[in-house]
């Protein structure tokens, strides 16, 4: 019964995430740690292209990511909403503005994450639903070299709202108040059909699913009082 109530203290789990989630899954790893000690990890960092091969290759345990593709024999479920945000610089004009026209960005440079990306697929299909046509020169591969470069002022950038603790509450990125934002996503656990999971796999899906928003907060942009 002790053990029980202890939790797993063996085993090794294999888990994939999206670089987008890994601002929450290291926090629902020490959690799941926590209770079940003498677990080992390992963690695999990369984008949705990345963690599809992945997924066909059936080499890691669990896979976090936005939706996977239809038709793909794939187990998926919902845990957490995604919301997808416009964010600049705190001094871009923009941020004093309300309800911004989606249009309103076409005069705009914007930095993307590359072809690949879950967030990337996300933007083109919103902006092409708007007929909104983006000029994004600047490609970046990860949120983190994304966010800088938005910081320094290169352009006005698309990135999930979790990616955003630090910056929100130390006021180097501001988000923006467009119509039709945020994008709603949301992130899945996901494994191949038919496969066997361990022990320790299974009881750290049943974990995400149920307990994940125990643990984690969506970072909130600081209310502005002054406005
Ligand atoms: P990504 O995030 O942009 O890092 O691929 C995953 C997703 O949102 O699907």
């Amino acid at each position: 019964v002790m053990e029980e109530l202890q939790g797993l203290n063996r085993g090794r789990l294999g888990v994939a995430v999206a670089t987008t989630a890994n601002y929450f899954a290291t926090h629902l790893l020490a959690a799941f740690s926590r209770r079940n000690p003498g677990v080992s990890f390992s963690l695999d960092v990369t984008n949705r292209e990345g963690l599809l091969r992945l997924l066909m290759e059936n080499e890691r345990d669990v896979v976090i990511m936005g939706q996977p593709p239809e038709g793909q024999e794939l187990v998926a479920d919902a845990f957490m909403a995604n919301p997808l945000v416009v964010i600049a610089n705190p001094d871009h004009p923009l941020t004093r503005e309300h309800d911004i026209p989606p249009e309103r960005l076409q005069n705009e440079l914007f930095v993307v994450r590359e072809r690949g990306s879950g967030t990337r697929v996300a933007m083109e299909r919103f902006f092409a639903r708007q007929g909104v046509q983006l000029q994004s020169e600047m490609e970046m591969s990860s949120n983190e070299a994304l966010k800088q470069a938005v910081q320094a002022g290169l352009g006005l950038g698309l990135v999930s709202q979790h990616t955003l603790a630090m910056e929100l509450s130390l006021g180097c990125l501001a988000i923006l108040d467009v119509v039709g934002f945020p994008i709603q996503r949301q992130w899945y656990v996901v494994h191949r059909a038919g496969k066997r999971l361990s022990p320790v796999a299974a009881e750290f899906r049943r974990f995400v699913l149920e307990e994940a928003e125990d643990h984690w907060q969506l970072p909130q942009q600081p209310t502005d009082s002054s406005a």
